[in-house]
């Protein structure tokens, strides 16, 4: 993690900000076409590093990818999909890479991928997504490290999830669209994001009802012809630059984005005081120089509960916010990384348990600190862009994982981030 950024505040920002296609959509998407001997084309991808990671991981089974990562377009040919184990070295680069064990089974019989460890904000088990699979009619092992499964054929089945785990519920799709007979998946996720794979299954020949729901019926087709799709914009990039222009008392007007995904954002943001706008293409974010950000409480929660990718980002927001604020986490068990390089900077944070309890201060100190993790290295981002004084952000790769240019997209709105490789 070599690469820092330099943060020098520069006063409020303003401007207009195009978002990006959605990192948690086009992730499981480029998993499901290997479900297809077809070509995909998939439009609207972010240019990201996990993006480049997954085409590596496709391309390592035998899969052929082409990506114009100007234009955002993505081809992606998995004909040649002759390998069923992922080597190892996938799961350090991309958690996600999990995702291709339901269509690897679906396609080939048999997938072999290791069993992804921890990472900063928890244990990230994948109980749910096994149970889904060995219910479909797979037989699972774990031995060194990998998770074997294989079938001869999937057979649909009716499959209750203790948690509505989002990548449990894609894997269950995935691997059920191509499943002899009907699989009813009931206490599933609903996030847009579902919605989105749903309808690339759907689009390649798929038999998928009540995405969006917490009941999915998957009736089981014998193959999926290629499709092209374009995955929906990141609601998670979107409030992240919604975040930037309250925190610096700013007016950004965001295009490409899907206002009803970001309906628990905005409604918080409205709750603390921050001004936002629908507009014809898009959201406005602004907020009045002379009046206060007060403090709101925060539960994250499955969506459409404030969701959990939001936390960090709100907790800068909170830790200058006039008054005290409480953030409970209920997603993840350890997403609390960012409040000690928080505390760093002078924010007043004390963990309780699964809560945060912040006292807002009138103003953060810039200082060095240290992303663990994509969304807590975003979060310090932002807090500097208002602190009084630079700011050093060590652990540039873990924002550059999940956002696209966020240094030289937030400077187009007046910040002063500079990247010191
Ligand atoms: C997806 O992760 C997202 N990643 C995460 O975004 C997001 O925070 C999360 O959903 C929740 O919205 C992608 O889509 C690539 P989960 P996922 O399965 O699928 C437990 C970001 O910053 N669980 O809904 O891993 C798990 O431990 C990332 O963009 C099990 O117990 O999330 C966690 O506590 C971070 N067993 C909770 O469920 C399982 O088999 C939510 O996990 C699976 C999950």
């Amino acid at each position: 993690m070599s690469d820092k950024f330099i943060i020098t505040p520069n006063g409020p920002l303003k401007g207009d900000v195009h978002i990006s296609g959605a990192k948690n959509a086009v992730l499981p998407v480029l998993a499901a076409t290997l479900l297809t001997g077809q070509q995909c084309l998939v439009q609207n991808v972010p240019n990201l590093s996990d993006v480049e990671a997954m085409c590596g991981l496709l391309e390592s089974l035998g899969a052929g990818t082409r990506w114009d990562a100007v234009a955002g377009n993505l081809t992606v040919c998995a004909e040649g999909l002759d390998k069923h184990e992922a080597a190892y070295e996938w799961v350090g680069k991309l958690r996600a890479s999990f995702l291709i064990i339901g269509p690897m089974l679906a396609r080939l019989g048999r997938a072999k991928v290791p069993l992804p460890g921890g990472c900063a904000i928890g244990s990230r088990p994948v109980d749910l997504h096994l149970k889904g699979l060995a219910a479909l009619g797979a037989e699972i092992e774990h031995a060194h490290g990998f998770i074997s499964a294989s079938a001869s054929k999937l057979t649909g089945a009716r499959i209750y999830l203790d948690f509505p785990s989002v990548g449990a519920t894609e894997s269950i799709m995935m691997a059920a669209s191509l499943a002899q007979g009907q699989t009813i998946l009931e206490n599933c996720a609903v996030e847009p994001e579902i919605v989105d794979l749903a309808n690339f299954l759907n689009a390649a020949g798929a038999d998928i009802r009540g995405a969006g729901t917490d009941t999915v019926k998957i009736n089981g087709t014998q193959t999926l012809r290629g499709v092209t799709h374009s995955v929906i914009p990141d609601r998670i990039e979107a409030g992240t630059f919604m975040v930037a222009a309250a925190l610096t008392r700013g007016d950004i007007r965001l295009t490409n984005v899907m206002a009803d995904h970001l309906k628990p954002v905005t409604a918080k943001l409205k709750e603390v005081n921050v001004s936002v706008a629908e507009t014809e293409d898009g959201l406005r974010v602004f907020h009045d120089p002379c009046a206060e950000v007060i403090a709101a409480d925060i539960k994250t929660m499955p969506y459409p509960g404030f969701p959990t990718d939001m936390q960090a980002l709100f907790m800068s927001l909170m830790a200058t916010a006039a008054g005290t604020s409480i953030i409970t986490e209920t997603v993840f068990e350890n997403r609390f990384m960012q409040v000690g390089e928080l505390k760093r900077m002078g924010a007043e944070i004390k963990i309780e348990s699964r809560s945060a309890v912040i006292e807002g201060v009138a103003q953060l100190a810039g200082a060095q600190v240290n992303a663990s993790d994509l969304r807590a290295g975003a979060a310090l981002m932002l807090a500097a862009l208002n602190a009084h004084g630079k700011t050093e952000l060590h652990g540039a790769a873990h924002v550059d994982r999940g956002y696209c240019a966020l240094d030289t997209r937030l400077n187009a709105l007046g910040a002063c981030v500079q990247r010191i490789s």
